[in-house]
Protein backbone atom coordinates (compact mmCIF):
# COMPACT_ATOMS: atom_id res chain seq x y z
CA UNK A 1 0.00 0.00 0.00
CA UNK A 2 2.67 2.62 0.92
CA UNK A 3 4.86 1.22 -1.92
CA UNK A 4 1.95 1.85 -4.30
CA UNK A 5 0.72 5.19 -2.70
CA UNK A 6 4.92 6.62 -3.22
CA UNK A 7 4.81 5.73 -6.80
CA UNK A 8 1.64 7.24 -7.24
CA UNK A 9 2.93 10.54 -5.49
CA UNK A 10 5.84 9.91 -7.72
CA UNK A 11 4.30 9.64 -10.99
CA UNK A 12 2.25 12.63 -10.16
CA UNK A 13 5.44 14.75 -9.36
CA UNK A 14 7.05 13.73 -13.13
CA UNK A 15 3.72 14.43 -14.62
CA UNK A 16 4.04 17.88 -12.97
CA UNK A 17 7.87 18.45 -13.54
CA UNK A 18 7.93 17.01 -17.01
CA UNK A 19 5.32 20.33 -17.94
CA UNK A 20 8.77 21.90 -18.26
CA UNK A 21 11.19 19.15 -19.87
CA UNK A 22 12.37 18.55 -23.40
CA UNK A 23 9.69 16.56 -25.89
CA UNK A 24 11.56 14.19 -27.71
CA UNK A 25 9.45 12.72 -30.63
CA UNK A 26 11.85 10.28 -32.73
CA UNK A 27 8.94 8.22 -34.37
CA UNK A 28 7.79 10.72 -36.83
CA UNK A 29 10.81 11.62 -38.26
CA UNK A 30 12.32 7.99 -38.37
CA UNK A 31 9.25 6.81 -40.77
CA UNK A 32 10.86 8.90 -43.38
CA UNK A 33 14.58 7.45 -43.23
CA UNK A 34 13.62 3.52 -43.18
CA UNK A 35 14.87 2.95 -47.20
CA UNK A 36 17.98 2.94 -48.81
CA UNK A 37 18.87 6.32 -49.93
CA UNK A 38 21.58 6.70 -52.61
CA UNK A 39 22.47 8.48 -55.76
CA UNK A 40 22.78 4.85 -57.85
CA UNK A 41 20.31 3.43 -56.17
CA UNK A 42 17.35 1.89 -59.12
CA UNK A 43 15.03 4.14 -56.94
CA UNK A 44 16.03 7.46 -55.91
CA UNK A 45 13.17 8.29 -54.72
CA UNK A 46 14.00 7.66 -50.88
CA UNK A 47 16.82 9.86 -51.07
CA UNK A 48 15.21 12.74 -52.70
CA UNK A 49 12.31 12.49 -50.29
CA UNK A 50 14.68 12.54 -47.25
CA UNK A 51 16.05 15.62 -48.27
CA UNK A 52 13.01 17.31 -49.13
CA UNK A 53 11.57 16.19 -45.44
CA UNK A 54 14.44 17.87 -43.55
CA UNK A 55 14.26 20.55 -45.45
CA UNK A 56 10.81 21.24 -44.60
CA UNK A 57 11.10 20.45 -41.06
CA UNK A 58 13.92 23.07 -40.44
CA UNK A 59 11.79 25.41 -41.94
CA UNK A 60 8.74 24.34 -39.75
CA UNK A 61 10.79 25.19 -36.60
CA UNK A 62 12.09 28.41 -38.08
CA UNK A 63 15.37 28.26 -39.03
CA UNK A 64 16.90 29.65 -41.84
CA UNK A 65 17.42 26.85 -44.43
CA UNK A 66 19.43 26.96 -47.82
CA UNK A 67 20.69 24.42 -49.23
CA UNK A 68 24.49 23.44 -50.98
CA UNK A 69 24.23 21.25 -54.21
CA UNK A 70 27.91 19.83 -54.72
CA UNK A 71 29.12 16.99 -57.46
CA UNK A 72 30.96 14.46 -56.36
CA UNK A 73 32.19 10.58 -58.16
CA UNK A 74 31.27 7.07 -56.59
CA UNK A 75 31.39 3.96 -58.07
CA UNK A 76 28.87 2.73 -59.85
CA UNK A 77 28.78 -1.00 -61.21
CA UNK A 78 32.69 -0.64 -61.76
CA UNK A 79 33.22 2.56 -62.84
CA UNK A 80 33.22 6.17 -61.88
CA UNK A 81 30.20 8.00 -61.79
CA UNK A 82 29.82 11.74 -61.24
CA UNK A 83 26.91 12.21 -59.16
CA UNK A 84 25.34 15.41 -57.71
CA UNK A 85 24.18 15.97 -53.61
CA UNK A 86 23.08 18.78 -51.32
CA UNK A 87 23.63 19.37 -48.23
CA UNK A 88 20.53 20.42 -46.42
CA UNK A 89 21.46 23.62 -43.88
CA UNK A 90 19.61 25.27 -40.91
CA UNK A 91 20.20 27.89 -39.39
CA UNK A 92 19.60 29.42 -36.21
CA UNK A 93 21.54 32.81 -35.88
CA UNK A 94 21.67 34.34 -32.41
CA UNK A 95 23.59 37.78 -31.45
CA UNK A 96 27.42 37.29 -31.96
CA UNK A 97 28.74 34.53 -30.44
CA UNK A 98 30.44 30.95 -31.05
CA UNK A 99 29.15 29.42 -33.60
CA UNK A 100 28.62 25.50 -33.60
CA UNK A 101 27.55 22.75 -35.49
CA UNK A 102 25.18 19.80 -35.17
CA UNK A 103 25.46 17.40 -37.83
CA UNK A 104 24.14 14.33 -39.46
CA UNK A 105 24.43 12.05 -42.15
CA UNK A 106 21.39 11.51 -44.66
CA UNK A 107 22.67 9.38 -46.81
CA UNK A 108 22.95 5.43 -46.82
CA UNK A 109 25.43 3.09 -49.19
CA UNK A 110 23.75 0.91 -51.61
CA UNK A 111 23.90 -2.10 -49.44
CA UNK A 112 23.12 -0.52 -45.81
CA UNK A 113 20.97 -3.31 -43.94
CA UNK A 114 19.77 -0.34 -41.59
CA UNK A 115 19.04 2.79 -43.26
CA UNK A 116 17.20 3.24 -39.67
CA UNK A 117 20.69 2.86 -38.00
CA UNK A 118 23.12 4.19 -40.34
CA UNK A 119 21.55 7.25 -40.11
CA UNK A 120 18.42 8.05 -40.20
CA UNK A 121 18.82 7.55 -36.26
CA UNK A 122 21.23 10.54 -35.99
CA UNK A 123 19.17 12.38 -38.55
CA UNK A 124 15.61 11.98 -36.01
CA UNK A 125 17.82 13.04 -33.24
CA UNK A 126 19.32 15.97 -34.97
CA UNK A 127 15.78 17.45 -36.33
CA UNK A 128 14.43 16.75 -32.53
CA UNK A 129 17.58 18.80 -30.93
CA UNK A 130 16.80 21.57 -33.72
CA UNK A 131 13.33 21.53 -33.04
CA UNK A 132 13.26 21.67 -28.99
CA UNK A 133 15.97 24.12 -29.18
CA UNK A 134 14.26 26.58 -31.18
CA UNK A 135 10.68 26.29 -29.73
CA UNK A 136 12.31 26.31 -25.91
CA UNK A 137 14.85 28.32 -26.28
CA UNK A 138 15.22 30.45 -29.44
CA UNK A 139 11.71 31.21 -30.31
CA UNK A 140 11.12 31.86 -25.90
CA UNK A 141 11.75 35.21 -24.58
CA UNK A 142 13.05 34.43 -21.83
CA UNK A 143 16.39 33.17 -22.95
CA UNK A 144 18.71 35.37 -24.40
CA UNK A 145 20.69 34.04 -27.40
CA UNK A 146 24.16 34.26 -27.91
CA UNK A 147 26.11 32.80 -30.73
CA UNK A 148 24.68 31.01 -33.85
CA UNK A 149 23.93 26.83 -34.53
CA UNK A 150 23.87 25.22 -37.91
CA UNK A 151 22.06 22.37 -37.86
CA UNK A 152 23.67 20.09 -41.47
CA UNK A 153 22.32 17.06 -43.02
CA UNK A 154 25.27 15.67 -45.21
CA UNK A 155 24.60 14.16 -48.36
CA UNK A 156 26.68 11.44 -50.21
CA UNK A 157 28.88 10.04 -47.83
CA UNK A 158 31.26 8.15 -50.30
CA UNK A 159 34.24 6.81 -47.39
CA UNK A 160 30.94 4.61 -46.85
CA UNK A 161 30.38 3.51 -49.79
CA UNK A 162 33.79 2.24 -50.45
CA UNK A 163 36.82 2.81 -48.30
CA UNK A 164 38.97 3.52 -51.90
CA UNK A 165 36.12 6.05 -52.85
CA UNK A 166 38.00 8.94 -54.62
CA UNK A 167 34.84 11.55 -54.45
CA UNK A 168 34.97 13.35 -51.31
CA UNK A 169 32.16 13.31 -48.88
CA UNK A 170 29.09 16.10 -48.76
CA UNK A 171 31.01 16.63 -45.52
CA UNK A 172 34.01 17.73 -47.00
CA UNK A 173 32.04 19.96 -50.06
CA UNK A 174 30.17 21.69 -46.74
CA UNK A 175 33.39 22.32 -45.45
CA UNK A 176 35.68 23.94 -48.17
CA UNK A 177 32.31 25.43 -50.08
CA UNK A 178 30.52 26.96 -47.68
CA UNK A 179 31.59 26.97 -43.90
CA UNK A 180 35.29 28.36 -44.89
CA UNK A 181 34.10 31.18 -46.25
CA UNK A 182 30.60 31.64 -43.52
CA UNK A 183 34.11 31.76 -41.12
CA UNK A 184 35.30 34.97 -43.02
CA UNK A 185 37.83 31.81 -43.41
CA UNK A 186 38.84 32.07 -39.79
CA UNK A 187 39.23 29.06 -37.72
CA UNK A 188 38.60 31.15 -34.54
CA UNK A 189 35.02 32.15 -35.49
CA UNK A 190 34.37 28.43 -34.85
CA UNK A 191 33.88 26.54 -31.50
CA UNK A 192 32.88 23.15 -33.06
CA UNK A 193 30.54 20.54 -34.13
CA UNK A 194 28.91 17.61 -32.81
CA UNK A 195 28.53 14.79 -35.31
CA UNK A 196 25.86 12.03 -34.90
CA UNK A 197 26.55 9.12 -36.38
CA UNK A 198 24.85 6.04 -35.36
CA UNK A 199 23.35 6.39 -32.05
CA UNK A 200 20.67 4.01 -31.22
CA UNK A 201 22.61 0.49 -30.63
CA UNK A 202 22.27 -0.73 -26.74
CA UNK A 203 23.13 -3.41 -25.98
CA UNK A 204 23.33 -4.80 -22.24
CA UNK A 205 24.25 -8.26 -22.82
CA UNK A 206 28.07 -9.14 -21.98
CA UNK A 207 30.61 -9.24 -24.53
CA UNK A 208 28.06 -7.43 -27.28
CA UNK A 209 30.93 -4.82 -27.71
CA UNK A 210 33.84 -5.69 -29.97
CA UNK A 211 36.70 -3.84 -29.32
CA UNK A 212 38.93 -3.62 -32.41
CA UNK A 213 42.85 -3.84 -32.35
CA UNK A 214 44.65 -1.59 -31.15
CA UNK A 215 41.84 -0.49 -28.95
CA UNK A 216 43.63 -0.76 -25.76
CA UNK A 217 46.72 0.97 -26.20
CA UNK A 218 45.01 3.87 -27.73
CA UNK A 219 42.59 4.35 -24.97
CA UNK A 220 43.51 2.28 -22.02
CA UNK A 221 40.67 3.87 -19.42
CA UNK A 222 37.85 3.37 -21.82
CA UNK A 223 38.90 -0.20 -22.10
CA UNK A 224 39.46 -0.84 -18.46
CA UNK A 225 35.94 0.36 -17.76
CA UNK A 226 34.83 -1.75 -20.94
CA UNK A 227 36.32 -4.65 -19.92
CA UNK A 228 35.60 -4.50 -16.17
CA UNK A 229 31.68 -4.25 -17.03
CA UNK A 230 32.03 -6.97 -19.17
CA UNK A 231 32.15 -5.61 -22.55
CA UNK A 232 28.67 -4.42 -22.77
CA UNK A 233 27.49 -2.06 -25.81
CA UNK A 234 25.96 -0.38 -22.78
CA UNK A 235 27.42 3.24 -23.63
CA UNK A 236 27.62 6.07 -26.21
CA UNK A 237 31.44 7.12 -27.39
CA UNK A 238 32.75 10.89 -27.12
CA UNK A 239 35.03 10.57 -29.62
CA UNK A 240 37.29 13.71 -29.53
CA UNK A 241 41.12 14.73 -30.18
CA UNK A 242 43.63 15.32 -27.36
CA UNK A 243 44.07 19.12 -27.98
CA UNK A 244 40.03 19.58 -27.72
CA UNK A 245 39.22 17.05 -24.95
CA UNK A 246 38.48 19.48 -22.66
CA UNK A 247 37.04 22.08 -24.28
CA UNK A 248 34.16 23.52 -23.41
CA UNK A 249 32.17 21.35 -25.97
CA UNK A 250 33.38 17.79 -25.07
CA UNK A 251 32.97 19.14 -21.28
CA UNK A 252 29.60 20.20 -21.57
CA UNK A 253 27.80 17.42 -23.29
CA UNK A 254 29.88 15.16 -20.89
CA UNK A 255 28.40 16.90 -17.50
CA UNK A 256 24.56 16.77 -19.13
CA UNK A 257 24.89 13.38 -20.23
CA UNK A 258 26.17 11.72 -17.14
CA UNK A 259 25.11 14.04 -14.15
CA UNK A 260 21.57 13.42 -15.47
CA UNK A 261 20.11 11.32 -11.96
CA UNK A 262 17.29 9.96 -14.09
CA UNK A 263 19.14 8.05 -16.68
CA UNK A 264 21.60 6.65 -15.24
CA UNK A 265 21.64 3.14 -17.35
CA UNK A 266 23.18 4.99 -20.17
CA UNK A 267 26.79 6.84 -19.95
CA UNK A 268 28.70 8.46 -22.33
CA UNK A 269 32.74 7.25 -22.41
CA UNK A 270 35.46 9.56 -23.87
CA UNK A 271 38.10 8.18 -26.50
CA UNK A 272 40.40 10.49 -26.47
CA UNK A 273 42.97 10.67 -29.61
CA UNK A 274 46.49 11.58 -29.22
CA UNK A 275 47.89 12.87 -32.18
CA UNK A 276 50.23 10.52 -33.75
CA UNK A 277 49.40 7.51 -32.28
CA UNK A 278 48.74 4.54 -34.39
CA UNK A 279 45.42 2.95 -34.61
CA UNK A 280 45.28 -0.38 -36.80
CA UNK A 281 41.86 -1.20 -36.59
CA UNK A 282 40.65 1.50 -34.17
CA UNK A 283 41.02 3.53 -37.08
CA UNK A 284 37.49 2.57 -38.60
CA UNK A 285 35.74 4.11 -35.16
CA UNK A 286 36.33 7.31 -36.28
CA UNK A 287 37.59 7.50 -39.84
CA UNK A 288 34.58 7.96 -42.05
CA UNK A 289 32.58 9.85 -40.40
CA UNK A 290 32.28 13.52 -40.92
CA UNK A 291 34.21 14.86 -38.04
CA UNK A 292 37.08 13.79 -39.61
CA UNK A 293 37.15 15.90 -42.44
CA UNK A 294 36.55 18.80 -39.91
CA UNK A 295 39.82 17.35 -38.28
CA UNK A 296 41.93 16.97 -41.40
CA UNK A 297 40.86 20.33 -42.90
CA UNK A 298 43.14 21.74 -45.19
CA UNK A 299 41.86 24.64 -47.41
CA UNK A 300 45.65 25.73 -48.69
CA UNK A 301 49.14 24.83 -47.88
CA UNK A 302 48.39 24.89 -43.94
CA UNK A 303 46.16 22.41 -42.26
CA UNK A 304 43.40 24.42 -40.33
CA UNK A 305 42.08 21.43 -38.33
CA UNK A 306 38.49 22.55 -36.77
CA UNK A 307 37.26 21.35 -33.45
CA UNK A 308 34.51 18.42 -33.78
CA UNK A 309 33.36 16.03 -31.63
CA UNK A 310 31.44 12.72 -32.46
CA UNK A 311 28.93 10.98 -30.76
CA UNK A 312 28.39 7.01 -31.87
CA UNK A 313 27.34 3.78 -30.38
CA UNK A 314 30.59 2.30 -32.43
CA UNK A 315 28.38 1.07 -35.23
CA UNK A 316 29.43 -2.63 -36.53
CA UNK A 317 32.09 -2.85 -33.30
CA UNK A 318 28.58 -3.32 -31.10
CA UNK A 319 26.51 -6.46 -31.97
CA UNK A 320 22.27 -5.15 -31.78
CA UNK A 321 20.05 -6.50 -29.07
CA UNK A 322 17.28 -6.53 -30.77
CA UNK A 323 17.24 -7.71 -34.86
CA UNK A 324 14.38 -5.36 -37.13
CA UNK A 325 12.49 -7.61 -38.98
CA UNK A 326 13.20 -6.91 -42.87
CA UNK A 327 11.82 -4.95 -44.31
CA UNK A 328 12.26 -2.52 -40.45
CA UNK A 329 9.50 -0.25 -39.89
CA UNK A 330 10.09 3.15 -37.67
CA UNK A 331 7.75 1.56 -35.26
CA UNK A 332 9.52 -2.01 -34.89
CA UNK A 333 13.01 -0.12 -34.49
CA UNK A 334 11.88 2.51 -31.46
CA UNK A 335 11.91 -0.33 -29.33
CA UNK A 336 11.62 1.23 -25.83
CA UNK A 337 15.91 0.73 -25.80
CA UNK A 338 16.19 2.51 -28.63
CA UNK A 339 14.09 5.25 -27.87
CA UNK A 340 15.71 5.92 -24.43
CA UNK A 341 19.13 5.72 -25.77
CA UNK A 342 18.43 8.21 -28.56
CA UNK A 343 16.42 10.56 -26.32
CA UNK A 344 18.82 10.72 -23.98
CA UNK A 345 20.89 11.46 -26.67
CA UNK A 346 18.69 14.21 -27.72
CA UNK A 347 18.06 15.31 -24.82
CA UNK A 348 21.64 16.15 -23.44
CA UNK A 349 22.03 17.53 -27.10
CA UNK A 350 19.78 20.79 -26.03
CA UNK A 351 20.95 21.10 -22.41
CA UNK A 352 24.34 21.49 -23.85
CA UNK A 353 23.43 23.66 -26.53
CA UNK A 354 21.10 26.00 -23.52
CA UNK A 355 24.16 25.95 -21.78
CA UNK A 356 26.83 27.25 -24.31
CA UNK A 357 24.44 29.90 -25.80
CA UNK A 358 22.09 31.02 -23.21
CA UNK A 359 22.61 33.37 -21.22
CA UNK A 360 22.38 31.83 -17.44
CA UNK A 361 20.96 34.16 -15.43
CA UNK A 362 18.24 34.03 -17.30
CA UNK A 363 17.59 30.10 -16.85
CA UNK A 364 14.97 30.52 -13.99
CA UNK A 365 12.35 31.06 -16.16
CA UNK A 366 8.81 31.91 -14.67
CA UNK A 367 7.53 28.29 -16.15
CA UNK A 368 10.17 26.63 -14.13
CA UNK A 369 8.58 28.33 -11.18
CA UNK A 370 5.42 27.83 -12.12
CA UNK A 371 5.56 23.78 -12.54
CA UNK A 372 7.50 23.79 -9.30
CA UNK A 373 4.74 25.34 -7.75
CA UNK A 374 2.46 23.63 -9.08
CA UNK A 375 4.04 19.89 -8.50
CA UNK A 376 3.72 21.65 -4.83
CA UNK A 377 -0.04 22.08 -5.27
CA UNK A 378 -0.72 18.54 -6.66
CA UNK A 379 1.31 16.71 -4.13
CA UNK A 380 -0.40 18.84 -1.11
CA UNK A 381 -4.07 18.26 -3.07
CA UNK A 382 -3.17 14.69 -3.57
CA UNK A 383 -1.96 14.16 0.10
CA UNK A 384 -5.27 15.47 1.18
CA UNK A 385 -7.85 13.53 -0.88
CA UNK A 386 -5.64 10.46 -0.24
CA UNK A 387 -5.18 10.61 3.63
C1 LIG B 1 27.97 20.05 -61.14
O1 LIG B 1 28.06 19.62 -62.48
C2 LIG B 1 27.08 20.20 -63.33
C3 LIG B 1 27.14 19.52 -64.70
O2 LIG B 1 28.44 19.18 -65.06
C4 LIG B 1 27.34 21.70 -63.43
O3 LIG B 1 26.39 22.32 -64.26
C5 LIG B 1 27.23 22.27 -62.04
O4 LIG B 1 27.54 23.65 -62.03
C6 LIG B 1 28.15 21.56 -61.04
N1 LIG B 1 27.81 21.98 -59.72
C7 LIG B 1 28.73 22.40 -58.83
C8 LIG B 1 28.20 22.83 -57.50
O5 LIG B 1 29.91 22.38 -59.05
C1 LIG C 1 27.21 -4.33 -64.00
O1 LIG C 1 28.24 -4.61 -64.91
C2 LIG C 1 28.22 -5.93 -65.40
C3 LIG C 1 29.47 -6.17 -66.25
O2 LIG C 1 29.94 -4.97 -66.82
C4 LIG C 1 26.94 -6.15 -66.20
O3 LIG C 1 26.88 -7.47 -66.69
C5 LIG C 1 25.76 -5.92 -65.26
O4 LIG C 1 24.53 -6.01 -65.99
C6 LIG C 1 25.84 -4.54 -64.64
N1 LIG C 1 24.79 -4.39 -63.65
C7 LIG C 1 23.99 -3.35 -63.61
C8 LIG C 1 22.98 -3.32 -62.49
O5 LIG C 1 24.05 -2.42 -64.38
C1 LIG D 1 17.07 34.61 -40.65
O1 LIG D 1 17.65 35.65 -41.40
C2 LIG D 1 17.14 36.94 -41.11
C3 LIG D 1 17.76 37.92 -42.09
O2 LIG D 1 19.15 37.82 -42.06
C4 LIG D 1 17.44 37.30 -39.66
O3 LIG D 1 16.89 38.55 -39.33
C5 LIG D 1 16.81 36.22 -38.76
O4 LIG D 1 17.16 36.47 -37.41
C6 LIG D 1 17.31 34.85 -39.15
N1 LIG D 1 16.60 33.83 -38.40
C7 LIG D 1 17.23 32.79 -37.87
C8 LIG D 1 16.38 31.76 -37.22
O5 LIG D 1 18.44 32.64 -37.91
C1 LIG E 1 17.99 32.70 -10.43
O1 LIG E 1 17.99 31.90 -9.28
C2 LIG E 1 19.05 32.20 -8.39
C3 LIG E 1 18.99 31.20 -7.23
O2 LIG E 1 17.73 30.71 -7.02
C4 LIG E 1 18.94 33.65 -7.93
O3 LIG E 1 20.02 33.96 -7.05
C5 LIG E 1 18.98 34.57 -9.13
O4 LIG E 1 18.81 35.90 -8.73
C6 LIG E 1 17.89 34.17 -10.12
N1 LIG E 1 18.02 34.97 -11.32
C7 LIG E 1 16.99 35.59 -11.89
C8 LIG E 1 17.28 36.36 -13.16
O5 LIG E 1 15.85 35.52 -11.46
Amino acid sequence: MIRSRSSAVLFLTALVLSVTAQEIRLEHHLEHFTSIRNPTAFNKEAWIDARSYILDQFRSYGLNTTSQPFNTSVDDNGSDKTVRGENIIGIAEGSPGPIILVGADYDTSLLQSSPLEDNGAGVAAMLEIARNYMSQMYHNKEYSITGTVLFVAFDINTKEYDDNSVGQPGSYHFLHQWLWPYLNNRVDNFMGAYILDSISKYNLEENSQVLPGDFETNFPEAHEDIVRKGRKGDFLALVTRKSESNSLLAQTIYDNYNNDRKARMFRLLELTIKDGAEFGDSFDLFDHQANYHFWTFQPGKEPKPLPAILLSDTGYFRKPSDQCPSPCSASAFLTRARNSFMTKTSEAMVQTLADILTDRSKHNSSTTTVASWLSVVVLVLFNKIWC
